[in-house]
């Protein structure tokens, strides 16, 4: 095996319960049968040696195994005398032998629990090309494709073990940007592949989803439209999709992205975004297939010259008047921010805005901002702050977490070893998925169980591990990019400084410094960003006093030497921001250096080699953040720190 197995590697226990000595039941699905074989593996891998009875009644302590018919994923694991009993569909067997087996290897002896996930769609969204590459990947090359084609290997399998060992329920394999043999995937030219991965996941209760191109039908089919009005293109979708879905099982539907970033839409026809997704809609429709549609829509041609145009109220602009008009199978797949996927922005307006349309909140796990995977950055606590917000719209609908009908993050895996390229990305992959399943998930204790699972349960090794974690999104955004401000990297890498990068670009991405105030201001005099929200939110942000801190760069253009609650002008608190910032990232470096003889040296190696990368780069921020706006502004660091004149 060339690859891990993360936090599935399951590690011996000096003692286990009783019951782990008995299993009873006899589940009848595939997912049921896999429930059952992933608990005894387990089990012997804890160390157990259970004897499997199936469908008697047991005298001694055992483990029952209760399947019910049916889809639901309503789980129960509960004590019954001295065993459990664990009662749910197929798949939500899988969930809750992975949940039993989790508390077991953190030291519970009767962990019980009984839980439905939030959202009926929980996936990961790869955006991996057919030629293998996956762009925005940072830990190899992709497992889902080989030499222009899909594969099957027993990677698949261990993924879609990974997937439901946290709850997630489904994956896209292809890019979002689809280009070269991946726009066959449609036409059934890889339908035997195709077949193969979809069947392998099903077994773990995790559908397959594709991307696909709004121009497939003059792409693949030889018309001379798009038109999603048009009698020819609806005739062809329909078609294709009876051959795809007829082909393969456990095909949930499509993911589009659509007149966004030079890709083909409905706008091209001066169709409206609905008029595009509902045409698809149907015509998956008879398959119970559903469309993702993505609202990653806004002008990327734009004149830096021009100050009118603002990309961040682009989603809103485009799809909240359209609310109400998707067909029921549609769900808009909005960004956490208005922007894209910035170390730092507010929730993006649109999930507060749509009443008659389902949603589907994107994160991206995928480090493209936040460090490439070289850099630790623990992301479930962001995600956690976007849940909770706040919309002051409806109160019985109010928070993100209840305003959203599904939720996929954009991949962070490859075929690294050790999937994610930094091991510590892996937490971002498992605490995605729980908190894809309960929205009040807590990523401090995620953290503290990933960290047990992954590296055992030595208590220096998961206080070091967590201590890492927990602080290192704000770490990461004291020395990139500060106060919401944003795109101060490397144009097209997206990696290390580059504070004027997208200064004069076309993408709508602008900081707008000069010697004397920095930022694009969004309140009613500037862009109207802020008008977007609800009346409370939109008060909030537009005051510069009452605007968080932490966003005041995202939502006001300020000048340097404005005063921060503290006292500290705007400026200090940059040169202060990634002075610490910097300082904060050596100190968890040199936390992880004292790991070392208690760690595979393999594991501790790769790590502590991504801290030097990461101590590098970070350096590099602050020195030229804070020599940029020296240079800019001649205003000194009070400090009197090492800047470069
Ligand atoms: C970002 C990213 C692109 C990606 C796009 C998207 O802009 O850099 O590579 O295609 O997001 O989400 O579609």
């Amino acid at each position: 095996m060339d690859y891990s197995l993360l936090w599935l590697d399951w590690k011996p226990k000096e003692v286990l319960p009783a019951y782990t000595k008995c299993i009873t039941g006899m589940p009848a699905t595939r997912q049921g049968k896999a429930a059952l074989r992933e608990l005894v593996s387990g089990l012997q891998a804890m160390g157990a040696e259970p004897e499997v009875r199936c469908g008697q009644a047991s005298s001694v302590p055992s483990i029952h195994l209760k399947e019910y018919l049916g889809k639901d994923d309503k789980v129960t694991l509960r004590r019954s005398g001295d065993g459990m009993e664990l009662a749910g569909s197929g798949t939500s067997l899988l969930y809750g032998v992975f949940h039993l087996l989790r508390h077991l290897a953190m030291g519970e002896e009767f962990p019980q629990w009984e839980s439905a996930p939030a959202y009926p769609i929980r996936m990961l969204d790869h955006w991996d090309n057919a030629d293998g590459s996956i762009e925005r990947g940072y830990a190899g090359l992709s497992f889902f494709f080989r030499d222009g084609k899909p594969v099957c290997t027993e990677r698949t399998r261990d993924y879609a073990r990974l997937l439901a060992s946290c709850g997630l329920n489904g994956c896209c394999i292809n890019n979002v940007n689809v280009h070269g043999n991946a726009l066959k995937l449609l036409t059934g030219s890889y339908k035997r592949e195709l077949k193969r991965i979809a069947l392998c996941l099903a077994e773990y209760g995790v559908s397959l989803w594709l991307c696909v191109s709004f121009s497939a039908p003059m792409e693949l089919g030889g018309l001379d439209t798009a038109d999603p009005l048009d009698g020819e293109v609806k005739r062809w979708w329909k078609e294709t999709c009876l051959h795809l879905f007829t082909a393969i099982p456990n095909l949930a539907g499509f993911l589009i992205k659509a007149d966004s970033e030079g890709r083909p839409g409905p706008h091209t026809y001066g169709r409206t975004q609905a008029e595009g997704a509902n045409m698809l809609a149907d015509a998956v429709s008879p398959f119970g297939g559903k469309i993702l549609w993505r609202c990653f829509v806004y002008n990327c041609t734009q004149d830096w010259r021009d100050t009118k145009t603002d990309r961040a109220r682009a989603q809103c602009d485009h799809f909240a008047p359209l609310d109400g008009q998707f067909r029921d199978n549609v769900y808009l797949q909005i960004k956490n921010g208005p922007v894209d996927f910035q170390i730092r922005e507010p929730v993006s307006p649109l999930l507060g805005r749509l009443e008659h349309t389902a949603s589907l909140l994107e994160f991206q796990i995928a480090q493209e901002y936040t460090g490439q995977q070289r850099h630790v950055c623990y992301l479930i606590p962001m995600f956690r702050e976007i849940l909770d917000f706040r919309f002051h719209s409806r109160p019985e609908r109010d928070r993100t977490a209840d305003r959203i009908s599904a939720v996929c993050a954009v991949s962070n895996t490859g075929n690294d070893y050790n999937w994610t390229g930094h091991d510590l990305a892996a937490a971002n992959l498992f605490g995605f998925g729980l908190i894809s399943w309960d929205p009040a998930a807590d990523p401090a204790e995620i953290a503290r169980e990933w960290s047990i699972l992954t590296f055992g349960d030595d208590p220096a090794v998961t206080e070091t591990v967590t201590g890492i974690l927990l602080p290192s999104r704000e770490v990461y955004e004291k020395y990139s990019s500060p106060l919401g401000i944003g795109w101060m990297c490397v144009p097209e890498t997206h990696y290390g400084p580059s504070p004027e990068g997208f200064e004069f670009d076309r993408w709508g991405t602008y900081i707008r410094a000069n010697h004397r105030e920095i930022g694009v201001e969004r309140g009613p005099e500037g862009t109207g960003f802020t008008e977007q929200y609800s009346p409370e939110l939109a008060a909030m942000y537009r005051g510069v006093a009452s605007c968080p801190e932490e966003l005041l760069l995202f939502f006001h253009r300020l000048p340097y030497d404005y005063r921060m609650k503290d006292g500290r002008t705007l400026l200090q608190r940059i040169y202060d921001d990634h002075f610490e910032g910097y300082e904060e990232a050596a100190a968890m470096s040199e936390a992880w250096d004292k790991l070392a003889d208690k760690l595979e040296p393999e594991v501790f190696r790769r790590v502590q080699e991504r801290f030097r990368e990461q101590l590098r780069c970070a350096a590099e921020w602050r020195d030229v953040v804070n020599t940029w706006l020296y240079r800019l502004t001649m205003i000194p660091d009070e400090k009197g720190r090492r800047i470069y004149p």
